[in-house]
């Protein structure tokens, strides 16, 4: 980032892609994030946080990078990435409760709270659901060390049941979308 105003978003996925071939490529994109967000202005004035979104910046064989904007208030069920994840915040408050596998549904574990400027690490086997407390905006940038959009065999979880069914990004980005149709009915009040 230059002058620290905007996020210059090409650089910034370069700077992943650069990442990935360090001996250590998830701390060094954690590091990575862990500088991008410590401008979260400048990470705001690039990826504006004001409508629902899950929007892929980057999708190839070796990493995703996404733009991920919580609602207010908003939840989403227990899943998996089956791949490794780092999770930067630019805005707002990302609560995430950790599970394990418990024959076919998932037990709680634990929890973990990322606010504005934290960046989180979480490993290839980590199941979590994730909401936003808040009655703002939340804004993170999450990266995958892998294709997360095309991977097929991931699972989600029932929030209610707890019971395991097949996730689909596409339909997780479906829910995004009613997140904002909800919002502007309860706005103009119908
Ligand atoms: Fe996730």
């Amino acid at each position: 980032m230059k002058g620290g105003l905007v996020l210059d978003i090409d650089e910034f996925l370069s700077d992943c892609m650069s990442a990935l071939s360090e001996t250590e490529p998830r701390t060094a994109v954690k590091q990575l994030l862990e500088r991008t967000v410590s401008d979260p202005e400048g990470v705001a004035r690039a990826l504006p946080p004001e409508r629902a979104e899950l929007v892929p910046l980057h999708a190839s064989d070796e990493m995703t990078v996404l733009k991920v904007i919580w609602a207010p208030g908003m939840v989403i069920p227990p899943h998996n990435h089956l791949m490794w994840a780092a999770i930067g915040l630019y805005g707002g408050q990302e609560d995430n409760t950790f599970y394990r596998r418990s024959g076919a549904q998932v037990q709680e574990s634990g929890g973990k709270e990322l606010r504005t400027g934290e960046v989180a690490l979480l490993g290839d086997d980590v199941i979590h659901s994730v909401a936003n407390p808040l009655s703002v905006f939340t804004g993170a940038i999450h990266v995958y060390g892998g294709n997360l959009t095309a991977r097929t065999d991931r699972s989600e979880w029932d929030m209610e049941t707890l019971e395991e069914m097949p996730a689909d990004f596409a339909r997780t980005q479906r829910y995004f979308e009613e997140m904002n149709a909800a919002q502007s009915r309860s706005s103009t009040g119908t």
